[in-house]
């Protein structure tokens, strides 16, 4: 087996094998990988079998991306497209390339990375864990507040494009955790053409926006119509009237569709602009529990080089803080040793340590931990860490973070 970067002359058999496995026209996959705003096709990696009558066996691709996590703007390596031929599947094609994926993100600098899984258990091999919460919900129009501030929403145009990119980058900067900053060739070739059904919150200044989908739910009764329903693709606000507008509007489309679908972050407080959180056709069976929402279990994440990720967490803890943290990685070793952290005023410094240690677990559950979907304390609860009670408290307030986030435009 021989793993290469890919060139140009890869291109067909790239195409022809991503059509394959993922049953898409072969075509468009090819004009996505030639040309793509957010990759090239040197960011592809392919492998080579003897013997085989394809001229490649398998490939994956890490796509360089840049998040907004805690404030702080850093790269991260998005892995995707990771295929194989059928017929040499189950011999660990994937796995290996997987395996050479991991050195090379290490060696190119990646702090993480991130991908969504076909099938968690494959990649939790490879240090990934699951940190990608998030929220479907399915509510009438009905069920909305009826917010005043509707009045300054109006339909999107053409010359509102710069305004809703410089929305979504000031919410990503803020507010976004594990968010990939979305570049303008991504918006103008691949975001911006979905805008036909987009409103925005304009009281002089647009703050905020929302992308809906019209679609026909599937019929259910026969020799009735299936609903017509809304999927809402894309909603941000900057302050708290530009909420109360946006769902305030779509409150008032009650004559036109009965269903409204949002994937929401796990933390987002769709209850506060709802009049009865409970699924639409509640029969009061029982009051002590409503359903809303169902749980949508998203992306993955990897730390891919311990102290450099650790050195990105500016935290504006008033008291010095040091503590001594070890993370196992059996696919990335160099990963795996004694790191004294000291974090003061906004700086963290890590270096090896001979100290004794305070906390220790291992790759995946650090990633959980990294990104704010596991408290510290929690993993030492479940048994998934070990550690001083002391420390954990403020292990636990150096980690917080907001529910890590990825917009359904930016899914890759
Ligand atoms: C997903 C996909 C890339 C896996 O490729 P693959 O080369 O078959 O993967 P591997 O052989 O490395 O691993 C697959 C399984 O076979 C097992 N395996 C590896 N070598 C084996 C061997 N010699 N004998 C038996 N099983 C083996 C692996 O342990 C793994 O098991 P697990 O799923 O329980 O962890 C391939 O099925 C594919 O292209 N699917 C369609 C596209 C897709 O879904 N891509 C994933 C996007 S995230």
């Amino acid at each position: 087996m021989i793993i290469r970067q890919a060139t140009g002359s890869d291109a067909d058999a790239i195409a022809t094998l991503l059509s394959k496995s993922f049953l898409e026209d072969t075509a468009i996959v090819r004009v996505s990988i030639e040309n793509n705003p957010r990759y090239s096709i040197s960011n592809m990696y392919v492998i080579e079998e003897k013997g085989l009558s394809e001229k490649i066996a398998g490939c994956l691709r890490i796509t360089p991306f840049e998040i907004c996590t805690r404030g702080v703007k850093t790269t991260m390596a998005g892995i995707a497209a990771v295929a194989v031929q059928p017929e040499v599947r189950r011999r660990g094609i994937a796995e290996a390339l997987m395996e050479e994926a991991l050195r090379k993100m290490y060696e190119m600098g990646y702090p993480v990375s991130m991908l969504f899984p076909f099938k968690q258990h494959f990649y939790k091999k490879f240090g990934y864990a699951y940190v990608g919460n998030m929220m479907q919900y399915e509510f009438s129009p009905g069920n909305l507040m009826n917010f005043e501030e509707r009045s300054f929403v109006r339909p999107f145009t053409k010359a509102d494009k710069g305004k809703v990119k410089k929305v979504l980058l000031q919410e990503v900067q803020t507010h976004g955790s594990f968010t990939p900053v979305r570049n303008d060739g991504f918006w103008d070739l691949v975001v911006l053409p979905k805008f036909k059904d987009a409103y925005v919150y304009d009281t002089g200044e647009v703050k905020g926006y929302v992308v809906l989908e019209f679609y026909k739910e599937a019929t259910t009764v026969i020799g009735q119509p299936g609903e017509q329903a809304i999927n809402i693709k894309e909603f941000v606000g900057l302050d708290a009237a530009a909420h109360r507008s946006l769902w305030g509007f779509l409150a008032a489309l009650g004559e036109q569709v009965t269903k409204i679908r949002f994937l929401a972050p796990a933390d987002y407080p769709l209850h506060s602009f709802l009049k009865e959180p409970r699924e639409r056709d509640y029969r009061r069976l029982f009051f002590e529990y409503k359903t809303f929402s169902t749980l949508a279990s998203g992306f993955m994440l990897r730390v891919i080089n311990v102290p450099d990720s650790l050195r990105n967490l500016r935290h504006s803890l008033e008291l010095p803080m040091d503590f001594v943290i070890r993370i196992n990685d059996g696919n990335l070793p160099q990963n795996s040793q004694n790191l004294n952290v000291h974090v003061h005023n906004g700086e963290t410094t890590v270096e090896e340590t001979r100290r004794p240690l305070q906390f220790e677990t291992e790759i995946g559950i650090f990633s959980q931990i990294y990104s704010g979907f596991l408290k510290p304390s929690d993993a030492l609860k479940y048994g998934f860490a070990s550690g001083e009670l002391g420390i954990i408290q403020k292990l636990d307030e150096l980690f917080k973070a907001p529910a890590p986030f990825i917009y359904q435009y930016d899914i890759f």
